[in-house]
């Protein structure tokens, strides 16, 4: 039997999800076509994608005492994933995030809200969770050191972590040192690189680590020096939010799973690409049967 127990510790946010056709400047109002509340949050969709496609899930998280916290909260459960180590810190407002679609493409304003409360102590009272887990999934929505402490409780056990750096900010080299995988964009891939300090070999060595993520383009791999793309499949895009959760989701469940990097990525990118064909960051994540399908439709099986 394959192991795959993933813990993604990570943010859970409600997505109010505004459609229009025209985003308006400074000082104008503009309609809109449509409006949706849909479950969202960087690390949530990271766990959904990943209990979607079979794996045994915790999730390390943290709510508000409102009405969102607990759809959330009851949304993660009935997905299968483990909601015992998510709080529900009082007084606080649940993370959100308002995103505008138009033209096919989204901009995004996240406010954390009870993310924040994700503290390097928090972190510590949740280590038997960590240790008991095949591989450590965590992105940047939650405060950076809480990012470096789960990391270096997993490393110090020797389990298996995939830091995705986003949204972007600095970090330091020891957390890069420490990490197994990193799955920036290429333009978060771009900034973390100009911010780190080193010589030109040990940043060499560094970007081995990386899985760029390039949109319907697929993947970039570091192998001994150099680059390998690993193309993704042409769908009709509805939705583009949530398409590197998806990613991240597939990657940690096929990794846990024993592929190896490139067949690891090459599956995430088909998660990654039948998550965009429904609207709303987890609604057309798939499972391991509708990856399947997709593969059969597609004749690469
Ligand atoms: O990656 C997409 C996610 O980023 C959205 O669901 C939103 O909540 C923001 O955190």
């Amino acid at each position: 039997m394959i192991s795959r127990k993933i813990t993604v510790i990570g943010s859970i946010n409600m997505d109010l999800v505004t459609s229009t056709n025209q985003i308006p400047k400074v000082g104008e109002t503009v309609l809109g076509h449509s409006f949706h509340t849909i479950p969202g949050g960087k690390g949530a969709n990271q766990a959904v994608a990943a209990a979607r496609l079979g794996a045994d899930v915790t999730m390390i998280g943290a709510v508000g005492d409102d009405s969102f916290g607990e759809m959330l909260v009851d949304h993660l459960t009935n997905q299968g994933i483990s909601t015992e180590n998510i709080m529900k810190v009082k007084d606080t407002s649940t993370g959100i995030a308002s995103i505008t679609l138009s033209d096919g493409d989204n901009s995004i304003i996240v406010v954390s809200g009870a993310n924040n409360h994700i503290t390097p102590a928090v972190i510590g009272k949740n280590a038997d969770k960590i240790l008991n887990s095949d591989l450590v999934l965590l992105q940047l929505e939650i405060p950076l050191e809480s990012v470096i402490r789960a990391v270096e409780i997993a490393k110090k056990h020797g389990i298996l972590t995939i830091v995705n750096p986003a949204p972007f900010q600095r970090l330091p080299k020891e957390l890069v040192e420490m990490v197994d995988y990193l799955t920036p964009n290429e333009h978060e891939q771009a900034l973390l690189f100009a911010s780190i300090d080193g010589t030109e070999q040990e940043l060499e060595e560094l970007k081995e680590k990386c899985i760029v993520t390039k949109g319907s383009q697929g993947v970039m791999i570091y192998k001994n020096g150099c680059e390998l793309e690993i193309p993704s499949i042409k769908v009709e895009a509805v939705d583009t939010t949530g398409a590197g959760d998806s990613f991240n989701g597939g990657l940690a469940v096929a990794l846990c799973e024993g592929s190896e990097i490139e067949e690891a990525c090459r599956f995430a990118n088909i998660v990654g690409a039948i998550s965009v064909t429904k609207l709303g960051a987890q609604s057309g994540m798939p499972t391991k049967q509708e990856v399947k399908e997709f593969l059969q439709l597609h004749k690469m099986e």
